[in-house]
């Protein structure tokens, strides 16, 4: 049977990636429609295209949010109710609370990421490779099971050329090692730490004095090389500053904390994961979503200037984390007992 999307990849100056477009009739209600009707095509374009899916011209979207959990539902078996899930509650959409605002205005008030320093890197681009980038993360790393996919949706994104969001290939760049690397990092597990919990490199550096965890706050371990449950592929999975326990980790069993074994080894793999030649560099349009696959790739918000208005909304898919999480009770959820 032929589909009624036409998917093209890989996206501009990138080596990944697709587009996923109606071949007739356009808009958010269409798109659902047609994804309703054919449930596996969009999934299977994403696996396709290595974790990353562009639809464009969503906008009906702002006006009706839970189009946008529509969507999502076609991704997997659970969609975050950020209600049940220990979220700051100003960061969630008031009617739909599938939906988290990602913002910089009230009552979210996000700030926007730094500026990298210096502004434009040496070839002329948009800084993109760590440690002149900074903020690669994987969403929620720091729950187990951690997450399949998220679909971020522009309501209101800044001027071009600004709030850019970039995407790093983790299966493209765990081919690439060095054998000898690819070795060392087969069976090691990186922690990762809630952000915001005094356990980034920044709060380590500075002797801030890490927040008390509750068990279902704890950071949690994660394969460094991941294998993904539905193409087979190993991606390496690790985050940096932000998202790594830097007081226990960030790798386990390797010497701990910024200025430790561990912290060598993750610069090290972090700037290879984020060569320009595996990052995808997204300008937003209003109406524009991305789909993108957090078992396989690692993501950065850029700087925008902080008076624009910006306000782009997320829903994450859960479900699928693969066999090494089969039967786990969720992390970030208190047990009775507790
Ligand atoms: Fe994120």
């Amino acid at each position: 049977m032929s589909s009624r999307f036409a998917i093209a990849g890989p996206l501009r100056n990138a080596a990944f990636g697709a587009t996923a477009v109606l071949k007739q009739g356009n808009g958010a209600r269409a798109v659902a429609e047609a994804m309703e009707a054919e449930p596996a095509t969009l999934p299977a374009a994403l696996a396709d295209a290595g974790g990353l899916l562009l639809l464009r011209g969503l906008h009906e979207i702002n006006d009706d949010p839970a189009l946008l959990v529509r969507l999502s539902r076609i991704f997997g078996p659970e969609v975050e109710d950020y209600r049940h899930t220990l979220t700051n509650l100003s960061a969630v959409h008031t009617q739909v609370p599938e939906i988290l605002l990602v913002s910089n205005l009230p009552p979210v008030g996000k700030a926007p990421p730094p500026r990298p320093e210096p502004p434009v890197a040496a070839d002329g681009g948009l800084p993109v490779q760590f440690p002149h980038r900074t903020g690669w993360h994987t969403d929620q790393s720091y729950r187990r099971p951690p997450p399949d996919i998220s679909l971020f949706y522009a309501a209101t994104p800044v001027t071009s050329d600004q709030g850019q969001t970039l995407f790093a290939n983790g299966t493209l760049a765990y081919e690439a090692l060095p054998p000898a690397l690819k070795a060392k990092v087969e069976k090691l597990e990186g922690l990762h730490a809630q952000p915001g919990s005094g356990r980034s490199r920044k709060a380590v550096l500075a002797g801030d004095a890490p927040r008390a965890f509750k068990a279902h706050e704890r950071s949690q371990r994660q394969p460094v090389v991941r294998v993904h449950p539905v193409t087979g592929k190993p991606a390496l999975y690790i985050c940096e500053n932000g998202q790594m326990d830097w007081i226990e980790g960030p790798f386990v069993g390797m010497e701990k904390g910024p200025h430790g074994d561990g912290a060598k080894l993750l610069d090290e793999l972090m700037a290879h994961m984020t060569q320009r030649r595996f990052v995808y560099a997204h300008e937003w349009r209003q109406g524009d979503m991305l789909v993108w696959d957090n078992r396989c790739l690692v993501h950065a918000a850029t700087w925008y200037a902080a008076d624009e208005p910006r306000m782009m909304w997320r829903t994450t898919v859960h479900g699928n984390p693969g066999a090494l999480y089969a039967g786990e009770a969720k992390s970030w959820i208190p047990a009775a007992a507790e």
